[in-house]
């Protein structure tokens, strides 16, 4: 079975929110969704999973030091992630506050892994990505849980198949 992993960090449980309806949406594209904060997530979650979620707060217009810290850990994976599908998502305390420069820097990361990075391009998504500001509302929650269908989706064609 098709297995997505959303790894996230919050501190204040906004961006907690978002990974729980990226994971949904992931089951309900048919995946086995799997739920981890980053303190918890492995180097073998990464490498058993097809496709890669991962969501951080914005701080200082980038992701959460303790994202990047988990980011900088997967090195040690390095080569083994790649054609893994990818997405990102991030909470902002502003809708101007770096938001998208945060989910850029998450997927530059997973470029750099050799990952295919999942977008969306439609208004009710987010072009890099999810987004909320503090707290998703009803759409935030709707474009997380697409992204989550839509990794699930791809993942399932390009990995699992
Ligand atoms: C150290 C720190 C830096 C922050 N920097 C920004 C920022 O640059 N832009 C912004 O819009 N919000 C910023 N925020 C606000 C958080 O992104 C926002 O409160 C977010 O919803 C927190 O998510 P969480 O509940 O998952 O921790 C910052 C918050 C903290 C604690």
């Amino acid at each position: 079975m098709t297995k997505v992993l959303v790894v996230y960090h919050s501190r204040s449980g906004n961006t907690a929110k978002m990974a729980a309806a990226v994971a949904e949406g992931a089951r309900n594209g048919g995946a086995e969704a799997v739920l981890k904060k980053f303190e918890e997530a492995t180097l073998e979650d990464l490498t058993g999973a097809d496709g890669i979620v991962l969501g951080a707060p914005t701080y200082f217009g980038t992701l959460s030091g303790e994202m990047k810290g988990f980011i900088d850990r997967s090195v040690r994976v390095r080569g083994r992630l790649e054609d893994k599908i990818g997405a990102a998502f991030t909470s902002s305390g502003s809708p101007t506050g770096g938001n998208e420069t945060t989910l850029i820097s998450i997927i530059e990361a997973m470029l750099i892994h050799g990952m295919v990075i999942v977008g969306d391009p439609l208004e009710t998504g987010g072009h890099y990505g999810a987004v909320a500001v503090g707290a998703p509302d009803a759409s935030a929650l709707i474009a997380c849980r697409k992204l989550g269908e839509r990794v699930a989706r791809f993942a399932k064609v390009v990995v699992t198949a």
